[in-house]
């Protein structure tokens, strides 16, 4: 992210951007005071488990307003606008959209659910942060991300794991040529589970837009877009309990392997599932092994830690063959930081590397993986994002 700019240049750009209509949907009782002390207005619906790592990093944002909050379950949302002193809470997004103004709607809802609450904030001419998927099809996505640029707004989706020191180190060795010629690379994440709500076991839920969707962002961000998917996907557990429902049926896939076909012969692997032992649990605290390996003609790397919880990348080169532990530290990168990341750019006017033809690929990704079982066939895939991402 480019570094603050001066109060002049930032009126400056503000007029430029203006008289360009970009910054038209910011333009409400505006003024040049307004503009220089730009914070983004936000409104975010979902008010469940995220809600509770997100808010506390948007409070200290210094890009972002909290102005509401919203949740089907008003009680949540009168708990979150209490902890986070958010000036209003709402119970629908009818009553979010039409009451206190905003910019950004920041969506943490369930997955079943964002595809519609993004189509109806960007009627309503709000920009949209969406946790994962940003739609519940590609084909949807598409459709969100055109309309759009249409409303003169802007959509992106989670995950933002291009974000870590990590990520840029491994995608510079590779574009560096540090590992020769690449050919394959595996990922995998997984856990037992969420246990608080069914819409991760139902339809449109699944372990592949809830934990594989990290890994194929960071495969693709870091090999490039897949030309073509192959995989397998099962269900191991067919019945869960989970909180507010007792016993539910699982109709989602808890269990993937998803091969991925790259530009110049490069083959990748990501394995996802609701089904593996994981000593480290759902928040992942303490684990330090790599999930993400890379293999070139001249050396090799892995991640370690998970993407979305880096904290080292470790590499062995043909010049250098012990193996050496790079980027130690995550620096500012945590996973919840998508949102405020977005609200900054939003205020200095800088493209932020998460890229919503970034997510829709891995929504294509996820939905060829789907076909790819029910079908046996090799599915092709037609989007592409800008790589290489860093
Ligand atoms: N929980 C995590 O650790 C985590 C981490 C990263 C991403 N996510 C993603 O965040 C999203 C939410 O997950 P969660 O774990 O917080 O789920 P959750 O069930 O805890 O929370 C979802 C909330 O959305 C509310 N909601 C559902 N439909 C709504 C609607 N139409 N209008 C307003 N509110 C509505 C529900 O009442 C609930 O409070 C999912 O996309 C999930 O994949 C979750």
């Amino acid at each position: 992210m480019k570094s603050k700019i001066t109060r002049n240049e930032f009126i400056d750009r503000g007029s430029k951007l203006m008289m360009a209509g970009i910054l038209a949907p910011f333009i409400s009782e505006g003024s040049e005071l307004f503009l220089a002390d730009r914070k983004i207005k936000i409104g975010l619906i979902g008010c469940g488990s995220v809600s509770g790592v997100y808010l506390p990093h948007l409070s200290k944002s210094p890009y972002v307003e909290l102005v509401s909050v919203c949740d089907i379950i008003p009680e949540r949302a009168k708990k979150r606008a209490s902890e986070f002193k958010v000036p209003n809470y709402y119970s629908h997004i009818d009553q979010l959209l039409a009451g206190a103004p905003f910019d950004l709607m920041i969506n943490l809802t369930n997955m079943q659910e964002h595809g519609r609450l993004n189509k109806q904030a960007l009627i309503a001419r709000k920009h949209v942060w969406s946790e994962k998927p940003m739609a519940n099809t590609y084909q949807e996505g598409k459709e969100l991300l055109d309309f759009a640029t249409k409303q003169g707004v802007r959509i992106w989706g989670a995950p933002a794991v291009v974000n870590s020191p990590q990520f840029a180190f491994m995608s510079k060795a590779i574009q560096d040529g540090k590992l020769g010629k690449v050919s394959a690379a595996h990922a995998h994440y997984g856990h037992l589970g969420p246990t608080w709500s069914p819409f991760f076991y139902e339809r449109g839920g699944g372990s592949l837009p809830d934990l594989g969707v990290y890994n194929i962002a960071t495969l693709t961000g870091l090999l490039g877009p897949a030309k073509s998917v192959m995989a397998m996907t099962s269900i191991v557990t067919p019945e869960r309990i989970v909180d507010d429902k007792g016993k539910i049926k699982v109709v989602a896939e808890d269990n993937a392997m998803v091969l991925m076909e790259h530009a110049n012969g490069i083959i990748s692997h990501v394995q996802c599932g609701f089904n593996y032992f994981d000593p480290y649990g759902h928040e992942g605290e303490g684990q330090e092994k790599p999930t993400i390996s890379i293999w070139g003609t001249k050396g090799n790397m892995n991640l370690i830690g998970y993407d979305w919880a880096p904290f080292g990348v470790d590499m062995a080169t043909a010049e250098n063959e012990a193996i050496v532990r790079y980027v130690k530290d995550a620096g500012t990168y945590v996973w919840e930081q998508g949102a405020s990341v977005i609200a900054e750019s939003l205020v200095n006017s800088t493209e932020p590397l998460i890229a919503a033809e970034h997510a829709l690929h891995v929504l294509e990704i996820i939905e060829a993986a789907r076909a790819s079982q029910a079908t046996g066939n090799r599915i092709a895939l037609k989007s592409r994002f800008k790589y290489p991402v860093v």
